[in-house]
């Protein structure tokens, strides 16, 4: 653990803790004795292969899933001790873009943002709409309130997800695979936005992404999936240096798009 982390816990600075966690579904092990922390305010990048456990990390940090053993803590809380209402509190303040975008189909995008809003606060329609119209001026997509999700491009439906998870005002916001399916200059746009998001909201953000470019520009620190167990963490510069053949390759790699 680096002194800045360090001092970070010491002050209650910790946004996440995993400690010892490890998830299995029936008799299949997903995740093997994970622990690593992310500083408030900083970003921290999933990395590894398709099915090494890194969507499984987020569903655990926004307690979809409930880890086996181990705790996770977020926010200074064990996740696990909450009971219903205390983990639907925690997870209002949690912004989650699942990795589909996952907007609904049947409303307008403008809507699709004002979704949160609409659920979590009694405010009067004009004042969501407004709210939601104003998000979607932060991700460039001003013009596009009433459009329907199916007509928006790729990088559109993601800015549309970003939108709606920034609509809670997340200090958390998690990423799976932003870049995912998109042309290189578009996940430049949403790596500049994700960047933004940090900021200027002072968020703390958790990113999966298989982008080694993406995960160079947006990333404080890192960490290396594989088979459910974290082979390195660190700075860039750390895992480039990684002992792990496989992490230094996947480092050292072009894979991005
Ligand atoms: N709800 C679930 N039930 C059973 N197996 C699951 C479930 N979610 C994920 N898995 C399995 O856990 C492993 C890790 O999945 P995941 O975290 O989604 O990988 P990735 O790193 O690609 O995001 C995979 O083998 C996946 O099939
Ligand atoms: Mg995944």
């Amino acid at each position: 653990m680096t002194e800045e982390l360090e001092a970070g816990r010491k002050s209650g600075k910790c946004a996440i803790e995993f400690a010892s966690v490890s998830k299995a579904f029936g008799s299949r092990v997903v995740l093997k004795d994970v622990s690593f922390s992310v500083a408030e305010g900083t970003t921290y990048v999933l990395l590894g292969r398709s099915g090494a456990g890194k969507s499984v990390t987020l569903k655990l940090i926004d307690g979809l899933l409930k880890a086996d053993s181990g705790t996770v803590t977020v926010n200074g809380e064990d996740i696990a001790a909450l009971e219903h209402r205390a983990l639907a509190q925690s997870r209002k303040r949690i912004g989650y873009l699942f990795q589909s975008a996952a907007l609904f189909d049947s409303i307008s995008v403008g809507e699709n943002v004002a979704f949160p809003l609409r659920r979590h606060t009694k405010k009067p329609d004009a004042e969501i709409r407004s709210q939601a119209q104003g998000l979607l001026e932060q991700v460039g997509l001003g013009k596009e309130y009433d459009s329907m999700p199916g007509d928006l491009s790729g990088g559109m439906r993601k800015r549309a997800g970003l939108a709606r998870a920034l609509a809670v005002e997340p200090s958390l916001l998690l990423v799976d695979e932003p870049s995912a399916g998109l042309d290189p200059v578009t996940s430049t746009e949403i790596d500049e936005l994700l960047i933004d998001i940090k900021t200027n909201r002072h968020a703390t953000l958790v990113v999966v992404t298989h982008n080694i470019q993406s995960a160079r520009r947006i990333a404080d620190r890192m960490a290396f999936i594989d088979e459910g167990r974290l082979l390195a963490e660190g700075t860039v510069k750390e895992l480039e240096h990684s002992e792990h053949e496989l992490v230094q390759a996947f480092m050292n790699s072009h894979m991005g798009g």
